[in-house]
């Protein structure tokens, strides 16, 4: 048995997991800062750094009282080091590097939407994929479609050109006047909204598997506001008014509409292209069940999805995808820098 302690603190969730031969969770602990970033209406970086540093010495500490297991047991120490907020990330890769010392465990740095894809091998029991298979994976901070051929080997077909999807929902919900984050919310908001009510754009883009999410976003703003001073388009404008004859689920639900075709359209699209086996989606809006349904309607082939409290920002995540690294040979040194602005793709790790 190889045991991964994994660590994360790439954006507002400090948290960290033991996972066994990357596919068992031992134990996975999230220490989640929604409620620290409610008050702002988003996640203010400064404020999430200092909660980390403050969160993560215990979050280590029960995810390896929760797995029973001590740190000699270990096999390696995985850590995301990037994209993400850098001070954020400081605080994961530095207490990693410690934990390293201390204990004499070799130490990896893991590309965060890497992890987003492992967490789709964090199921019980264990299923061999196929590949090749198409991913898409769709969070706060990153839209990305994704070619699979093997453990760490990634083609990337395409990604947002501006918001990612999640931001998307976050913006679109702070204008409705919904809690942060916006994306469960206009979820709940949907469910009692006509999707048909409004037929937002669509962006035409140049390569096929691109996303742009701005437009949508500036059609719901034309139609929900009220132009009060002629600068309404303006996102950073405070005095949005909504309308008051438009209904909120309506909007809420032809937003989500509109979001989730571009997605599966595009998904489903690639899949066909590359001869898929498989489709997983995979970051915090594959919690989204009408994106769920609608990839499973749309598509000829299996589509996987983590379960909910692995969609969203996890420690688990990231052991699994230490677990494939470790096994192929690969270790990172102490002079190991963060990576605020990291792609995934054929050259992420190459050195
Ligand atoms: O993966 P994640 O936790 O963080 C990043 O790596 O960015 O994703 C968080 C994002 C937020 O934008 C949130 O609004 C969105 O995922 N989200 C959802 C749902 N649950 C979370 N979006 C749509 N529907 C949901 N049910
Ligand atoms: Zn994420």
């Amino acid at each position: 048995m190889t045991y991964i302690l994994g660590i994360e603190s790439s954006c507002d969730e400090t948290a960290a997991a033991v996972v066994l031969n990357g596919t068992t969770i031992a134990s996975n602990v999230v220490a989640s800062q929604i409620d620290l970033h409610a008050q702002y209406g988003g996640v203010f970086p400064e404020a999430a750094s200092r909660a980390h540093v403050e969160a993560i010495g215990f979050v280590v500490d029960n995810a390896m009282r929760d797995a029973g297991i001590d740190f000699s047991r270990l096999d390696a120490i995985a850590v995301t080091r990037g994209p993400g907020l850098v001070g954020s990330l400081l605080v994961g890769a530095n207490y990693a590097k410690g934990l390293a010392v201390a204990t004499g465990k070799p130490l990896l740095g893991i590309n965060h939407l890497e992890g987003h894809v492992y967490s789709l091998w964090l199921t019980q029991p264990y299923r061999e994929v196929k590949f090749p298979v198409v991913i898409l994976i769709v969070s706060g901070g990153h839209t990305e479609l994704l070619l699979m051929t093997g453990h760490g080997e990634y083609q990337r077909l395409g990604g947002t050109l501006d918001d990612a999807a999640g931001e998307a929902f976050d913006k679109v919900g702070r204008l409705l006047g919904l809690p942060f984050p916006g994306g469960p919310n206009i979820e709940r908001a949907a469910i009692n909204g006509n999707p048909q009510a409004f037929d937002f754009p669509r962006a035409r883009l140049e390569d096929e598997y691109d996303f742009s999410f701005s437009g949508v976003k500036t059609a719901v703003m034309r139609e929900a506001t009220v132009a009060t001073d002629g600068r309404r388009n303006r996102e950073e404008h405070k005095g949005v008014q909504l309308r008051a004859d438009v209904s909120i689920n309506d909007i809420a639900a032809s937003f989500q509409r509109a979001v989730v075709q571009t997605l599966v359209d595009k998904t489903v699209k690639a899949a066909k292209a590359h001869d898929a086996t498989e489709i997983f989606i995979s970051g915090g809006v594959s919690a989204n069940t009408a994106l769920r349904n609608a990839m499973r309607q749309q598509s000829e082939l299996p589509v996987r999805y983590p379960p909910l409290n692995l969609c969203t920002d996890n420690a688990a995540m990231i052991a699994a995808a230490g677990y494939y690294r470790f096994e192929s040979g690969l270790r990172d040194g102490l002079e190991m820098d963060v990576r605020p602005m990291w792609p995934l793709n054929n050259e992420t790790y190459a050195r």
